[in-house]
């Protein structure tokens, strides 16, 4: 949002405020208050990530805690053992603490449900022996493409305690990304959904299942599928080895199933992302050091405890989901909500009358999030008392001051301390942020790397810049959350990740994550943004060779080029520049044909905010697509260099063509 937007909302004195102080009511109770923390991670590095572990409870203790012998490939608290499930639920039931709320369900048009730790113990039993049943054994790929039902977290638990992966794909995603997933992890076992409510309206899930079903190249064993919708429901019937979870449930009443012992290094879950190339990529995070990692950052960050109601307001479907409302919280036995639905239905004070309802103690959401709610106005969240509010997070994106200052304000009532947190699908947990009872918060800037992370600004030759000027994000050092590879593509991963700064000869590996960044005097770091072809659209990662290949795919369509243009809400919208094969027009179908074929391809999130019809793209005399200059073009800015253009007429065609 553009400075001077929202004015009436914020003092001048919040405006020109640089620097902020946690308050000390906070500071007192926090997890994490002395600064020493940065050097006693320093000195006994990587030693000091036991405290990490040790919020673990472990069946055999490890004996080495980093393994640094085959780089990139490093392996962390290797000979120890546990499991997840014990870790997010049992423990917490022997403990004394079965009667707490792990989970409170929130459905759109405002059914709650509510599982205490015993609750959850019970159906996580039951349906890791239901998937016994089925058939699924240590290690198979369990695929959840479920919407924000509580038997998602509860599918996931009991896939942790029987040793089999999951790989949940976003509900939102289509069914052909249902199927290449599906594929990719070689998973024969899916558990579903028949619908959810979007904005009042029941969404036919199941619908789109059994069609990415059909795109699955091997055979699939079983499908379970979670009635949500009841009476709203589409009357599908479920076929051959099709079942329905309630039934299944029954079937199983009161069975219980060991946590089987699991390897620190074997695969918790896998959880595929967009890169450059068109294929996804499917990261691989593991039990220990996943585990671990997230279950410190959301102590030592988050600042969670046990008699906390604390709120995520992502979709499990992304690795914050995976991390923040279910891993991480309930490893520390906090109570986490969920919500089905949208931020504005029935209203645009929704999300604040479920803060005010359930008292949520810290709230976790992403710069888009708090963009809309700012262009929507402070009247939403003045109608609810927040003051149970004791922390604020944010993740996804760059968040400008503003926007961070209006969340500060106006939801914070200025006494809550916020995290921008910076990390990734592959990082498995927060890198770069403030300890909000350590550190001053610096709006716009995300912070300094956390106690242990090494992460560094360096320029095009690896050197670390000064400070102020852009250079790219490095971690130098491995951390337990990191991923361990690509799921069967190890040379992908060595490719991916640590190609652009390493030294294999010398054995020196460092991590690339395709972020540009700068870094102050205090070493604190702001990021600007993916240096690669990959698009940040609301939080959400879309990989433009992804989208361009879905819009190949529609008849008519010869070529495409896809680039990020600024949005005031979204961040980033998707320009689509498009050329017709001879004989097709770009008319309106044309559009909707494309539109189209992106929603069927990717999925509704991934939606072109323009298609562009042109008769040619501006290239370079080597035929390279210039995306830059595409970039400017739909940001309306002026044009940098086109001296190198083969065809530079063509880019005062394509100008005109853009709306404004
Ligand atoms: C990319 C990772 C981390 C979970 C959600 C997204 C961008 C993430 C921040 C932040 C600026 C951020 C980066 C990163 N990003 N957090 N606090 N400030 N940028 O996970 O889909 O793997 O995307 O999101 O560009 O590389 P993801």
């Amino acid at each position: 949002m553009p400075d001077g937007d929202g004015d009436g909302e914020l003092e001048a004195r919040l405006v020109e405020q640089e620097t902020f102080e946690p308050p000390e009511e906070f500071v007192e109770q926090a997890n994490v208050s002395d600064e020493s923390i940065y050097e006693e991670f320093e000195a006994d590095w990587p030693r000091s990530w036991t405290r990490a572990a040790d919020l673990l409870d472990w069946e055999t203790e490890y004996s080495q805690v980093l393994d640094e012998s085959n780089g990139p490939f490093y392996e962390w608290f290797a000979d120890g053992t546990l499991n997840a499930s014990y870790n997010c639920v049992d423990r917490h039931v022997e403990n004394g603490d079965k009667n707490r709320v792990a989970i409170k369900w929130e459905g759109e048009h405002g059914e709650t449900r509510t599982y205490t730790y015993q609750d959850l113990y019970r159906e996580v039993n039951e349906f890791a022996a239901t998937l016994r049943d089925l058939g699924v054994e240590e290690d198979d790929v369990v695929t959840l493409y479920m919407p924000m039902v509580p038997e998602l977290p509860i599918a996931m638990l009991a896939c942790a305690r029987i040793g089999a992966p999951h790989s949940v794909v976003f509900a939102g995603f289509s069914a052909d990304a249902l199927a290449t997933r599906m594929n990719s992890a070689d998973s024969r076992y899916l558990v579903t959904c028949d619908g959810y409510y979007r904005r009042g309206d029941p969404l036919d899930h199941l619908a789109k299942a059994n069609e990415g079903l059909e795109g699955v190249d091997h055979g699939v064993d079983a499908t379970v599928v979670v009635d949500r919708l009841g009476d709203d429901g589409f009357g599908h019937d479920l076929k051959g080895n099709q079942h329905d979870w309630d039934d299944l449930l029954d079937d199983h009443q009161g069975d219980r199933i060991d946590p089987v012992e699991r390897d620190a290094e074997d695969m918790l879950f896998l959880m595929y992302t967009s890169g450059t190339t068109g294929e996804p990529k499917g990261v691989k995070h593991t039990t220990g050091g996943y585990l671990a990692y997230t279950t410190w950052t959301s102590h030592a960050v988050l600042d969670l405890k046990p008699e906390d109601t604390y709120w995520c307001s992502a979709d499990i479907g992304w690795i914050t989901g995976h991390s923040y409302i279910v891993y991480g919280p309930l490893s520390l036995g906090t109570t986490t909500v969920m919500y089905e639905g949208t931020p504005d239905y029935p209203e645009r004070d929704r999300l604040w009358e479920i803060v005010e309802k359930y008292a949520v103690d810290v709230f976790y959401t992403a710069p888009t999030a708090i963009r809309a709610f700012m262009k929507w106005g402070s009247a939403y969240p003045k109608r609810h008392d927040l003051s149970s509010l004791r922390l604020l997070g944010t993740v996804g994106e760059p968040i400008n001051p503003r926007a961070w200052k209006w969340y500060y304000k106006h939801i914070g009532d200025e006494a809550c301390p916020i995290v921008d947190t910076w990390w990734q699908t592959e990082t498995g947990g927060m890198m770069v942020t403030t300890l909000p009872g350590v550190g001053t918060m610096k709006p716009g800037s995300a912070g300094p790397p956390l106690p242990g992370i090494d992460a560094k600004v360096v320029d095009t030759a690896g050197e670390e810049v000064e400070a102020g000027r852009a250079g790219y994000l490095t971690v130098e050092k491995p951390w337990p959350g990191m991923l361990r590879t690509l799921y069967q593509n190890d040379e992908r991963f060595v490719q991916e990740y640590w190609q652009e700064y390493s030294d294999p000869d010398a054995d020196e590996w460092v991590y690339f994550p395709e972020d540009g960044a700068k870094i102050d005097d205090d070493g604190y770091i702001t990021i600007l943004g993916r240096v690669d072809d990959v698009l940040n659209v609301s939080g959400h990662r879309l990989g433009t060779m992804e989208i361009e290949s879905a819009i190949v795919g529609v008849e008519g369509v010869a070529e495409a080029a896809v680039v990020g243009g600024e949005h005031e809400v979204k961040g980033e919208a998707v320009y689509a520049y498009v050329i017709l094969e001879d004989g097709y027009e770009g008319t309106e179908e044309m559009r909707e044909a494309i539109i189209e074929g992106v929603e069927d391809g990717i999925g509704p999130i991934a939606r072109p905010e323009q298609v562009i019809f042109t008769p040619e793209l501006p290239k370079t005399r080597s035929g390279k697509i210039m995306r830059r200059l595409l970039e400017e073009i739909a940001n309306g800015e002026e044009l940098g260099d086109t001296t190198t253009l083969r065809n530079p007429d063509i880019v005062t065609e394509i100008q005109g063509k853009v709306q404004r």
